[in-house]
């Protein structure tokens, strides 16, 4: 028998674009597309494992190896450091991480800012690296609401088509870094199924040239 490998895609339309990827590279699991409840599907014959798990999840099972390899936003890596290979920029799932405000925000550097985000090592780390001094708010969703209610002064969120600032009032005040879908893998995986992983990688690489 094949030696399994085992993949996690993050479920919703990315996952989907990602897995078509993974079956253009020889890695094909016909049932992953029947419409239905579960998450697990494995082709024995090509030998792979596939798991839909929330998308921010990939990288913690791929650090502690329950997946070999996966497909994790580079939002998440930076925020978690996540002990895993980056091996690809799938160039997919594109967005920015940025700083956002109501429009005539003007920051008074007297006063410590309040952030509110979802992503506080990112925040952290960028405002450390301007010395300012802030006041990190996490919160776990709906972040535009934070400078409207006053909870905040600015958000450092994720804006994609940049429809929910403007449904919400708000500008980029900043770009703090781009961020698009990666392929990672496990450390030891990559030692013993590194053939196939090499394979993938081959066939994605090859995938993105085609598509350009
Ligand atoms: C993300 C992000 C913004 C939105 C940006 O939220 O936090 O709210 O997408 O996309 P846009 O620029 O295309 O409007 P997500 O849908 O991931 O949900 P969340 O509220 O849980 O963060």
């Amino acid at each position: 028998m094949k030696t399994m490998l085992n993949v996690a895609l993050p479920k919703g339309r990315l996952g989907e674009k990602v897995y078509a990827m993974f079956e253009t590279a020889g890695f094909p699991c016909p049932s992953i597309k029947e419409n239905n409840r579960k998450l697990i599907f494995e082709n024995p014959e090509c030998g792979v494992r596939y798991f839909w798990v929330k998308p921010s999840d990939v990288a913690i099972y791929v650090e502690r190896g329950a997946a070999d390899i996966g497909v994790a936003g580079k939002d998440i890596l930076l925020e978690y450091q996540p002990d895993v290979y980056e091996l690809l920029d799938l160039n997919l799932g594109k967005c920015r991480m940025c700083v956002a405000a109501k429009s005539g925000f003007r920051d008074d550097t007297r006063r410590q800012l309040r952030v509110a985000t979802k992503f506080t090592n990112i925040a952290q780390n960028y405002y450390r690296s301007l010395g300012r001094d802030i006041d990190i708010i996490h919160l776990n969703g709906s972040i535009e609401i934070a400078p409207i209610l006053g909870l905040s002064d600015v958000i450092v969120d994720i804006v994609e088509t940049g429809t929910t600032l403007k449904e919400n009032d708000l500008l980029v005040y900043d770009t703090i870094v781009p961020i698009s879908a990666r392929l990672i893998s496990n450390k030891a995986s990559y030692k013993f199924k590194g053939s196939q992983i090499d394979q993938i990688i081959r066939s994605m690489n090859a995938q993105m040239e085609e598509a350009r």
